[in-house]
């Protein structure tokens, strides 16, 4: 039985793919400033809104009678400029927290990032403990720490549960040796996404989104005592074929863009 609603932003986007199917036992609200959905049909319980969530009537009306808003919509590219991360990862997360509480939202789980505490992996300080002040390692990274503290703001003032989620590197398979620590496999993805959703007295939360694997960088215990998170993917079984540039997939000194 269908019993909740759940908006997904960035609908159109690459994590969004990889989410999706996960989403099947809900009935889904999908929204992008571009179509994201190839089929004329959209699937059962499922409803198509194009439109750009900056803008505030938009915004405010697609989070009508949701339950839950999952928001992937962003800039998602660490080397961006502050210039084009403002709107996208700053006004954009304030314009749908403010939308979610005045449309009495249970909960808003924000896309966040393995970046707000790159910082502490780029000086060989891991794992990395969700409960540490956040260090990004870039102005993308703060641009996540930035939603975050705003979502727990909200979570404060307010009866809307945050859930934040440090996603790491979404793909079917690590790029290179450099990102295996934090890999996150599309159906560790899913199982997260769905356990955010799904559990139960989580005022606010934040969690490190990656799969269980052997290089052991993220500290992933609070979710899984949480919110249930029982990840299943390994990045080691892909050792052999990776190319073995160990560089990490976060970023290095240097100046900041
Ligand atoms: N891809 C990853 O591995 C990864 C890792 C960590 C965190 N994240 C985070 O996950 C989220 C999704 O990332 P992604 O890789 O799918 O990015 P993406 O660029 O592939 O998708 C983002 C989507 O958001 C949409 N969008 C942007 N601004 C919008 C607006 N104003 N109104 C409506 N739609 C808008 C874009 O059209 C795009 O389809 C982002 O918040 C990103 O920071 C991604």
């Amino acid at each position: 039985m269908i019993e909740r609603t759940v908006l997904l932003t960035g609908a159109a986007g690459q994590v969004a793919r990889h989410l999706l199917p996960g989403l099947s036992g809900y009935a889904r609200r999908l929204v992008d400033v571009v179509q994201p959905l190839p089929a004329a049909d959209p699937p059962e319980h499922t409803d198509v809104r194009v439109g750009d969530l900056a803008d505030r009537a938009f915004a405010t009306e697609v989070v009508q009678g949701v339950d839950t808003v999952v928001h992937l919509a962003a800039n998602p590219r660490a080397q961006a400029s502050w210039d084009a991360l403002r709107t996208p990862n700053v006004d954009l997360v304030a314009t749908i927290l403010d939308a979610a509480q005045r449309a009495d939202v249970r909960r808003v789980i924000l896309a966040s990032s393995v970046h707000a505490m790159g910082g502490y992996v780029q000086q060989e300080q891991h794992p990395v403990d969700p409960f540490w002040p956040p260090s990004p390692c870039c102005a993308y990274g703060a641009t996540k720490a930035f939603a975050e503290a705003l979502g727990r703001t909200y979570s404060y003032r307010t009866g809307l549960s945050v859930v934040c989620l440090r996603f790491g590197a979404v793909q079917d398979r690590p790029f290179a040796v450099g990102s295996m620590p934090s890999w996150l496999a599309p159906a560790d993805l899913r199982h997260l996404v769905v356990r955010a959703i799904e559990a139960a007295d989580v005022r606010f939360g934040v969690y490190h989104g990656v799969s269980a694997n052997t290089r052991h960088e993220w500290d992933t215990s609070n979710a899984r005592a949480e919110i249930g998170y029982a990840p299943t993917g390994d990045s080691e079984v892909f050792f052999t074929e990776l190319d073995p540039n160990p560089r990490r997939s976060l970023c290095p000194r240097g100046p900041v863009a």
